[in-house]
């Protein structure tokens, strides 16, 4: 058995903050946002939670596959931005979506997270062990952005999306993933509570750091060099494991970090930009978020139809990597 995508659902925050509002907390401008990012507003939460977030996105998602939340087995939640860490964001949405037969996990790739997790969930169900999975990426980078960091604040939005996958009788497809821990320096976010009463001293300096700056930090260069010499590495090994040729990718689904890294990756792998659809513009980056909630977003403006080949491919901290082909049921 192969897992293939039933429904899809997304959940974004309604507050927007537009480029214009960021000047109340850094010296910055609209037009050097849009010209280095192409972000020009992101929408962040007020009330809402990665769990709460998860939760309506989920529910949209079953809603689309017309599945009920009791059938579902599995949900991972893929998060690099937990409200809380126990019980697990996915035992949090499992509870209010009364999927009562769910096992549930969060994962944690960074940008590549959904991904990631897309990727886990196939695995459980060609193993035979699952057949309907819930998988889900939620981000509230707003609560773990310095807003006083221009370099980065500007950057990073909230949401969530999620895809349903059920198992059926089909062809394996393969898959893309890894990662460099030795490049991780170039974006960290410390969780401010690695300490015991009995001395630590390794990592008393990096505690230091984490409690004073539990904050995304980032060399913005080095990400962005790594992601456009990655990306279209990772798209040509992927297609060569599949056979398939770059014109038969109906739409290249990239995480949505910014307009000039997928204009990048565009022109390197050689294939019409029109083929990497963007909503970056509206959203800004929400990490593990983004490939989903552009998903559902394609899916429900009607754009992906049965047969439709996708590549979704997520890249960014760890430094981590992944990428997958989705073939449209
Ligand atoms: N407004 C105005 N000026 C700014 C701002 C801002 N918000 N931020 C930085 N600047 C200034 C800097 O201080 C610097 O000024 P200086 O020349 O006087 O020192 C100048 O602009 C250039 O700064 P750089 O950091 O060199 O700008 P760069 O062209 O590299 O653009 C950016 C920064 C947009 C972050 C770019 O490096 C990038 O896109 N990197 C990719 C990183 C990314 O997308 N990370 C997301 C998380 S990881 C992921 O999702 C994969």
């Amino acid at each position: 058995m192969i897992a293939v995508i039933r429904g899809t659902g997304s959940y974004i925050p309604p507050r927007v903050v537009e480029n214009e509002e960021l000047k109340n907390y850094i010296e910055t401008s609209d037009t050097w946002i849009r010209e280095r990012t192409g972000i020009e507003r992101r929408h962040v939460v007020t009330d809402d939670t990665v769990a709460s977030m998860a939760a309506k996105a989920g529910r949209a998602a079953l809603e689309n596959a017309g599945i009920q939340a009791e059938s579902l087995e599995l949900i991972i939640v893929s998060t690099t931005s937990p409200t809380q860490m126990i019980p697990c964001n996915a035992c949090l949405v499992q509870k209010e979506l009364g999927a009562v037969n769910a096992s549930c996990f969060d994962l944690n790739a960074a940008c590549s997270g959904f991904v990631t997790a897309y990727q886990t969930a196939c695995a459980y169900i060609e193993s035979g062990l699952y057949q309907k999975i819930l998988v889900i990426g939620s981000e509230a980078l707003s609560c773990i952005t310095d807003w006083s960091d221009r370099g980065t604040c500007i950057l990073f939005g909230d949401g969530a999306g999620a895809v349903v996958l059920a198992a059926e009788k089909g062809k394996k497809q393969e898959s893309v993933c890894g990662a460099d821990g030795s490049m991780g320096d170039a974006l960290t976010l410390y969780s401010g509570y690695l300490s015991n009463p009995f001395g630590t001293p390794v990592q008393e300096e990096a505690v230091a750091d984490g409690r004073k700056n539990a904050f995304v930090r980032m060399d913005g260069q080095a990400i962005f060099r790594f992601a456009v010499r990655k990306v279209p590495q990772i798209i040509e090994e992927l297609l060569q494991k599949n056979n398939l040729q770059k014109e038969e990718i109906k739409y290249y689904i990239l995480h949505q970090a910014n307009t000039r890294i997928v204009e990048a990756v565009a022109k390197r792998t050689g294939q019409p930009i029109g083929k990497f659809p963007m909503n970056v513009q509206e959203y800004g980056n929400t990490s593990s978020a983004s490939v989903p909630i552009l998903l559902d977003e394609l899916c429900r403006g009607g754009k992906v139809r049965t047969g439709d080949r996708l590549v979704i491919a997520g890249f960014g901290g760890g430094l981590t990597w992944a990428a997958s082909v989705v073939t449209w049921r």
